[in-house]
């Protein structure tokens, strides 16, 4: 029996209620893919700005580049400015670039927090406000729906996620998604789940998505159990596992299968995902050089030596990568536990950088305005 029953986000029915999470240098097209090939579920592209967008900036497009069999083709737009944001989202829904498109107000970076952008943004209650409105109604027209995803606040005595919640749904959101941290608390220590069954009882007419630190399917149940939330929003757990698409689908079908690779398959997985890099950048050094960083995910826990994971981490070419799979182990069974677990961005607790006196209204004024326009061109994913 399934656990949930399908997700909807608009129009959309995802009969898996799980979202890949918009990772910026992880989720592009040949990631989303080789997740889409696992299982079910909505699947959201990088990060792009607003501004990019607007300037129509190459990368930015080839961010909000799909497969032909995506469905709902999801981007995710970080902005700061209504205006903006507006126009963006524009573009995407009148030109068919995308499906639906959800907010970033999540990304804890100090260089963009200082600025009054990302996870701190949401304190300007006005601010937060317009930018939501803007890109619901930029979007209606065309049928697109509107998602956010936030953290709880800026800390814990700064939390601002029920009302923005509360925001959101009036504005006219399909969906809200809670990264259950702080920008203080960055990615240390463990999710707060009880806030996402809060923000479950504070939104009631929307669908309500839970976020942070789900490291497997029995993960991703309990976050349901424990919290009541609508579907659950999957990022580093997959970094390195894309078949965990298949085990999310299985327990929220009720099924107890799992996928437990051996090495061979790690090995088939990494090379895949390679071709998949390549096509995606029409450039075979560069789709190479971008796969580097996924290897010690993929190998996480698995008996691979040094040198071999060193020289997989310089990759440079199909041919060089295939020649090194081939020189793994590939009778080298699933190891258990270890390759399971956090993965991924962590880190200790940070004191956010805000901009002066940003705390003492919950309103923008004037001066905010311009350095605001700049958290948006220092931004690089939440
Ligand atoms: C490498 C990386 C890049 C990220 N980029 C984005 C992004 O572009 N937009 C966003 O909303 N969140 C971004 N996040 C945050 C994730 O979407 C997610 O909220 C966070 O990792 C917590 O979920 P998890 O515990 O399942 O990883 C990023 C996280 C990581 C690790």
């Amino acid at each position: 029996m399934s656990l949930l029953p399908p997700l909807q986000i608009g129009q959309y029915t995802i009969d898996t209620p799980v979202e890949l999470a918009p990772m910026a240098g992880v989720t592009n097209r040949a990631f989303r893919s080789l997740c889409r090939e696992h299982g079910g579920g909505m699947f959201v592209a990088e990060m792009v700005t607003s501004r990019a967008l607007v300037e129509r900036n190459t990368e930015s497009l080839r961010i909000v580049s799909f497969d032909e069999d995506e469905s709902p083709r999801s981007a995710q737009v970080y902005g700061v400015d209504p205006a903006t944001v507006g126009a963006a989202v524009k573009i995407l829904a009148s030109e068919d670039l995308a499906d639906h498109v959800d907010l970033n107000f999540g990304c804890p970076v100090p260089k963009v927090t200082r600025k009054g952008g990302g996870a701190v943004l949401p304190w300007k209650r006005d601010l937060f406000t317009s930018i939501v409105k803007a890109a619901v109604d930029a979007a209606r027209p065309y049928d697109v729906p509107v998602t956010i995803k936030m953290r709880k606040g800026i800390d814990d005595d700064h939390l601002t996620y029920l009302e923005a919640g509360l925001i959101a749904q009036d504005a006219g959101v399909a969906a809200v998604a809670l990264h259950a941290r702080t920008a203080a608390d960055y990615y240390s220590g463990t999710a707060d789940w009880s806030s996402i069954a809060r923000l479950k009882e504070t939104v009631k007419h929307v669908p309500v998505l839970g976020n942070g630190d789900i490291w497997s399917a029995e993960d991703a149940v309990r976050m349901v159990t424990e919290t009541g939330c609508d579907g659950v929003v999957v990022g580093r757990g997959c970094q390195g596992r894309p078949w965990l698409f298949a085990d999310l689908q299985a327990a929220f079908e009720g099924r107890a299968d799992r996928v437990t690779p051996g090495l061979a398959y790690v090995a088939e997985t990494i090379y895949r995902h390679g071709e998949l890099m390549v096509e995606y950048f029409e450039d075979e050094s560069k789709g190479c050089r971008d796969l580097r960083k996924h290897m010690a995910w993929y190998l996480k826990g698995y008996a691979v030596g040094g040198d071999a994971r060193r020289a997989l981490a310089m990759v440079s070419s199909l041919d060089e990568l295939r020649t090194l799979l081939d020189g793994l182990d590939h009778d080298a069974p699933y190891p258990g536990h270890d390759a399971e677990g956090p993965r991924g961005r962590a880190g200790s607790p940070k004191k956010p950088h805000l901009p002066y006196g940003w705390l003492d209204s919950r309103e923008l004024d004037a001066e905010f305005a311009e350095s605001l326009r700049e958290a948006e061109l220092s931004v690089s994913g939440g």
